[in-house]
């Protein structure tokens, strides 16, 4: 195939976004993880799938970052997840190291390659990533925004009883606690969300967004949630690889966009073939402003403490 799309990490994200991309047949499939034998046996196993799940995509396994040389997208699902009773935050030490070293990987076999970070904490990571590797903006994103919005939509979806395709959403913000679900810029087929929930509810779905990430977490017991993670990840790799422009959040790297710069927080973006191409900046109202500069301002205390 045309593109060649790595994925780092062949832990449960790693693995079902490496699941996701094979289906689409969106490009040959290099999946890498330091754990001897664990890439190899999942990138195996995928092929074998292959012939009743009806792809022809080439999945390849290994413990050696050199295979990813050639790679036109590498996505970073490296590092810990959460377990109950942890913040993404948590794992800010312990990912940062690990980001580091896979940064430092990717900069030395495939520096022309996008890199979409997935690892938490989110946009921290994004933001280490970003500045190790010394790439430009477009380059270096982090998907976390297209996650929080599935989320905000599949409850809305559920509350109301229509499909899920129907609604659009937007959630902007940091991927954590702070994060920021735009009620005015949803729709259902069009139709303002207001128009169709009272606040009250409007306001429980979007609690419940915030906690999206946690409300698995708390179910799972010893792992965090990863088929939303990675189809999301899976939908920003085919904006890029079919060139679809495509407008959604993302974390990327602000410079006085919204206020805030030097750090990477999720806004609206357009994904497309030069990567993250453009940032979009919306007319956004005070408390709606204020809510996405305090989760920059918590960022900013995390960065920090890694040293930037
Ligand atoms: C979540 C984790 C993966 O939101 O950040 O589920």
């Amino acid at each position: 195939m045309e593109n060649k799309l790595s994925v780092i990490g062949a832990g449960h994200v790693g693995a079902s976004l490496a699941q996701y991309l094979a289906e689409d047949e969106l490009g040959d499939v290099m999946l890498v993880d330091i754990v001897e034998g664990l890439a190899e046996g999942k990138a195996l196993d995928l092929t074998e799938a292959a012939p009743i799940r009806g792809y022809n995509t080439t999945v390849r396994g290994s413990s050696n970052f050199a295979t990813i040389e050639g790679s036109s997208v590498v996505a970073v699902t490296a590092g810990f997840a959460r377990k109950p009773g942890m913040t993404r935050e948590d794992l800010l030490n312990t990912n940062a190291k690990i980001i580091g070293d896979v940064t430092d990987n990717i900069m030395k076999y495939a520096p022309g390659a996008f890199i979409i970070i997935v690892s938490n904490p989110l946009d921290i990571m994004t933001c280490h990533a970003f500045k190790k590797s010394g790439l430009p903006k477009n380059q270096v994103f982090g998907q976390a925004g297209v996650l929080d919005s599935i989320r905000f939509r599949t409850f809305i979806a559920l509350e109301l009883g229509v499909s899920f395709a129907d609604i659009q959403a937007m959630v902007l913000g940091g991927h954590g606690d702070t994060m920021v679900p735009l009620p005015r810029y949803t729709t259902v087929s069009g139709v303002g969300l207001e128009e169709l929930l009272p606040k009250e509810k409007i306001d429980a779905l979007v609690d419940r967004t915030r906690n999206g990430g946690g409300e698995i977490v708390k179910l799972l017991k010893t792992g965090s949630a990863y088929y939303a993670p990675a189809a999301a990840t899976a939908s920003m790799i085919k904006a890029v690889v079919k060139d679809e422009k495509k407008m959604l959040a993302a974390s990327t790297y602000l410079e006085g966009e919204y206020g805030i710069r030097d750090l990477c927080i999720g806004v609206p973006v357009i994904l497309g073939s030069g990567g993250l191409e453009q940032v979009v900046e919306l007319t956004l109202k005070e408390d709606e402003i204020e809510m996405l500069q305090h989760s920059a301002r918590t960022y900013r205390e995390f960065l920090a403490i890694i040293g930037y």
